[in-house]
């Protein structure tokens, strides 16, 4: 992209992570103009964006004509579902530089299993015991040998298909009725040992060799405080000002950056392709040091909210160095605040059948948010108001010089939202926040 041309930029994506990249975009000193293709209208995104058009990520070449028919002049991909339908390898095709891995490179995130055996290949630390079977041919006896484990299908569920040893099922008998079910929908199931520890979300800027970390993040899957019940897209998030998590040390740190390196220069070995987009781990701190739970080929929703609210670097100049190879040549940096995310999601989002409340009105009314910023999710808008879908609604961020404050923010402003709705109110408080700590000193007292 010329220099003194003002870009174009096509973002392709409805999340609320989506809506904070549109955001990040049109914070650039570029004056960029935003075009957004979207499954389903997120009004935050289209309040941003000069032309919207609706539609399946599951069609390349329509979203390739869409980028054409306005000239865009650099991509943007938010979420997993058009990398995996190869929109990047169609968009880069008519010659329009994108930030999102092509379908061979998304495979990072797709295949769990995939990933799992390219680390094993390069030797990259960070894989707890794990292997992969097609049907269900030696499970019960590797069971026997290996419980607790972890029950993975290899294919995208959302973050919703994982079933843990202890949490969702107990006995091997269990455990081999979920095999199953999940050789009838899906080509593998990666059998894992259960790992113990505090998890963190590593995202990183890639541009094929490079890659910039932005600070860690922790997310919070759980739908009820005290991480119980099911797992869930994600409830919330936090970042420290200091850039570190406070269970994290900088060397454990480094030992997940590069976890990642290694595996992007992996991905090229193995396919000749640079992989140009985002990265992001999914770690755990064990008394073991650092281990990988799962790559993902995209920011984290809504760990993208926490990392791109701090960015002091001009966006579209990190996407532009992503897409041309230069990430070495640009300094990137993100303030040193605390930022805290809470989701508002349907009461009976990611609830039992037997917990759900009576449904209430759909409609929600969103009051005072105070310092926060709204980051819209899953919402209808009508001259009625805002409507509920079946997915979370939307996100609001707090962010302020220490976590305590940031928390305060974004949970004051999580019940202005109101309605059938809820949130986890303990996510970024001082209590929850020294239970991971203890957690991590009672495992470090096992080494
Ligand atoms: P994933 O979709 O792979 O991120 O998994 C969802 C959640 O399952 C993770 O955030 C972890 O909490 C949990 N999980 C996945 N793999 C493991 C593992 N090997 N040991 C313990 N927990 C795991
Ligand atoms: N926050 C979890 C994810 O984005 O997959």
């Amino acid at each position: 992209m010329k220099t003194n041309q003002t870009p174009k930029v096509l973002l392709v994506g409805n999340s609320a992570r989506g809506h904070a990249i549109a955001e990040a975009i049109m914070r650039s000193k570029h004056n960029p103009i935003l075009f957004v293709y979207m499954k389903a209208n997120n009004p935050g995104i289209a309040a941003l964006a000069e032309k919207v058009e609706i539609g399946g990520y599951d069609q390349p070449g329509r979203i390739a004509e869409f980028a054409e028919s306005h000239d865009a002049s650099l991509a943007i991909i938010d979420s997993e579902e058009p990398l995996c339908h190869g929109v990047v390898d169609a968009l880069e095709w008519i010659g329009i530089p994108t930030v999102g891995p092509k379908q061979k490179l998304a495979m990072i995130e797709t295949s769990k299993g995939g990933a799992r055996l390219l680390m094993a290949k390069h030797h990259i630390p960070g894989s707890p015991k794990f292997r992969i079977f097609r049907t269900m041919d030696g499970i019960k006896d590797y069971l026997k040998e290996n419980l607790p484990v972890v029950l993975k299908p290899d294919g995208l569920t959302g973050g919703k298909g994982v079933m843990i040893q202890g949490e969702h099922f107990a006995t091997i008998a269990e455990a081999l009725k979920i095999c199953r079910d999940i050789l009838t929908k899906h080509q593998a199931v990666v059998i894992e040992k259960k790992l113990e520890g505090e998890e963190f979300s590593l995202q990183c800027f890639c541009d094929g060799r490079n890659i910039v970390a932005m600070p860690p993040v922790q997310d919070h899957k759980r739908r009820l405080n005290g991480d119980l019940g099911l797992n869930t897209g994600s409830m919330g998030s936090y970042s420290c000002a200091n850039h570190l998590l406070p269970f994290l040390t900088p060397a454990e740190l480094e030992q997940a950056a590069d976890i990642v390196r290694r595996t992007v220069r992996a991905l090229h070995l193995e396919t000749g392709l640079f992989y140009r987009g985002i990265i992001y781990g999914g770690f755990m701190v064990t008394r073991d040091g650092v281990k990988l739970i799962e790559f993902n080929a995209r920011f984290g929703d809504p760990e993208a909210i926490n990392v791109l609210a701090l960015l002091e670097t001009d966006f579209v100049d990190i996407c532009q160095a992503i897409t041309n190879g230069r990430l070495h040549k640009l300094p990137v940096s993100f303030r040193r605040l605390a930022t805290v995310v809470k989701y508002v999601v349907p009461f009976n989002y990611g609830l039992l059948k037997d917990q759900r409340a009576a449904e209430g009105s759909d409609l929600i009314k969103i009051g005072n948010l105070g310092k926060a910023t709204l980051y819209y999710s899953s919402v209808n808008h009508d001259q009625a108001g805002c409507h509920l879908t079946s997915s979370r609604a939307a996100a609001v961020l707090g962010t302020a010089p220490g976590l305590s404050e940031a928390e305060r923010i974004a949970e004051k402003a999580a019940r202005a939202i109101t309605g059938a709705v809820a949130h986890r109110t303990d996510i970024g408080t001082a209590a929850l926040i020294a239970r991971r700590v203890r957690h991590m000193e009672e495992l470090n007292k096992q080494k």
